[in-house]
């Protein structure tokens, strides 16, 4: 039996990341947060001083990565273990962001993940999200999602976020610098954000997690 792969790519803040993780949960499938890798990359590249403009060296790296998804004692979510140590939240900033869309950029890089990320494809099956998860990684995935919202919405859930975490932030910089990844992350010349044409284009904008949540599902039950 082949795995069947969901597939939910979107840009930053459009609750890919929380849908993909509901999902894996109630189908009781693997999961892939693909953002996590090229964040992982910037940070050991961070780590290692290297360059982000190196693209060999970041290659090797990537290739390399010497990571580990082990499930958290508190049972939510993974514990992340990148060479030997713990990462904790600092793997979800906004400046961990625009440094993995500077190394997503580079085609080196992508190559050097794209095996690995095919790895997580596990029977039963797998829910996979990033930004080109339908497109390149699973081009042939059951269902394929594009879940997308305003960037003024995504950055107040953003602010938001932050604000219940006790984090001051600016929502004038956090929708600049959202609109700035949105921007490198279309325009990049390999596997640039978009739909890949068989996906189900949704708009989270005015819907709850709930709401977008139940139209997932619905279209997992029309695919059978
Ligand atoms: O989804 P997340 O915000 O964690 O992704 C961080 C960055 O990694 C994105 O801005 C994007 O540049 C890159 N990325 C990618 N392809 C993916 C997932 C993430 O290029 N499949």
């Amino acid at each position: 039996t082949p795995v069947t792969v969901v597939t939910i790519d979107g840009p930053s803040g459009s609750g890919k990341g929380t849908i993909a993780a509901l999902l894996a949960r109630e189908l009781g499938w693997g999961l892939l947060d693909s953002g996590a890798l090229y964040r992982l990359t910037a940070l050991a590249a961070m780590n290692h001083g290297v360059d982000f403009t190196d693209e060999s060296s970041l290659e090797v790296l990537a290739g390399h990565l010497d990571v580990q998804f082990l499930p958290s004692e508190t049972g939510e979510g993974l514990s992340i273990i990148l060479e030997g140590e713990r990462v904790g939240e600092s793997l979800r900033t906004e400046d961990v962001g625009a440094m993995a869309s500077k190394v997503a950029a580079l085609p080196g890089v992508r190559a050097a993940l794209l095996q690995r990320q095919r790895d997580f494809a596990e029977l039963p099956g797998l829910v996979a999200d990033g930004r080109d998860m339908g497109t390149v990684v699973f081009p042939g995935a059951a269902l394929k999602v594009f879940l997308t919202a305003s960037a003024e919405e995504r950055a107040k859930r953003r602010y938001e976020q932050l604000h219940q975490k006790g984090i001051s932030a600016s929502f004038d910089r956090l929708l600049a610098d959202i609109q700035a990844r949105d921007e490198r992350d279309s325009q990049r010349t390999v596997a640039p954000l978009k739909p890949a044409d068989d996906a189900i284009i949704l708009d989270s904008t005015r819907m709850s997690i709930q709401e977008v949540f139940n139209k997932v599902l619905e279209q997992m039950r029309l695919k059978g």
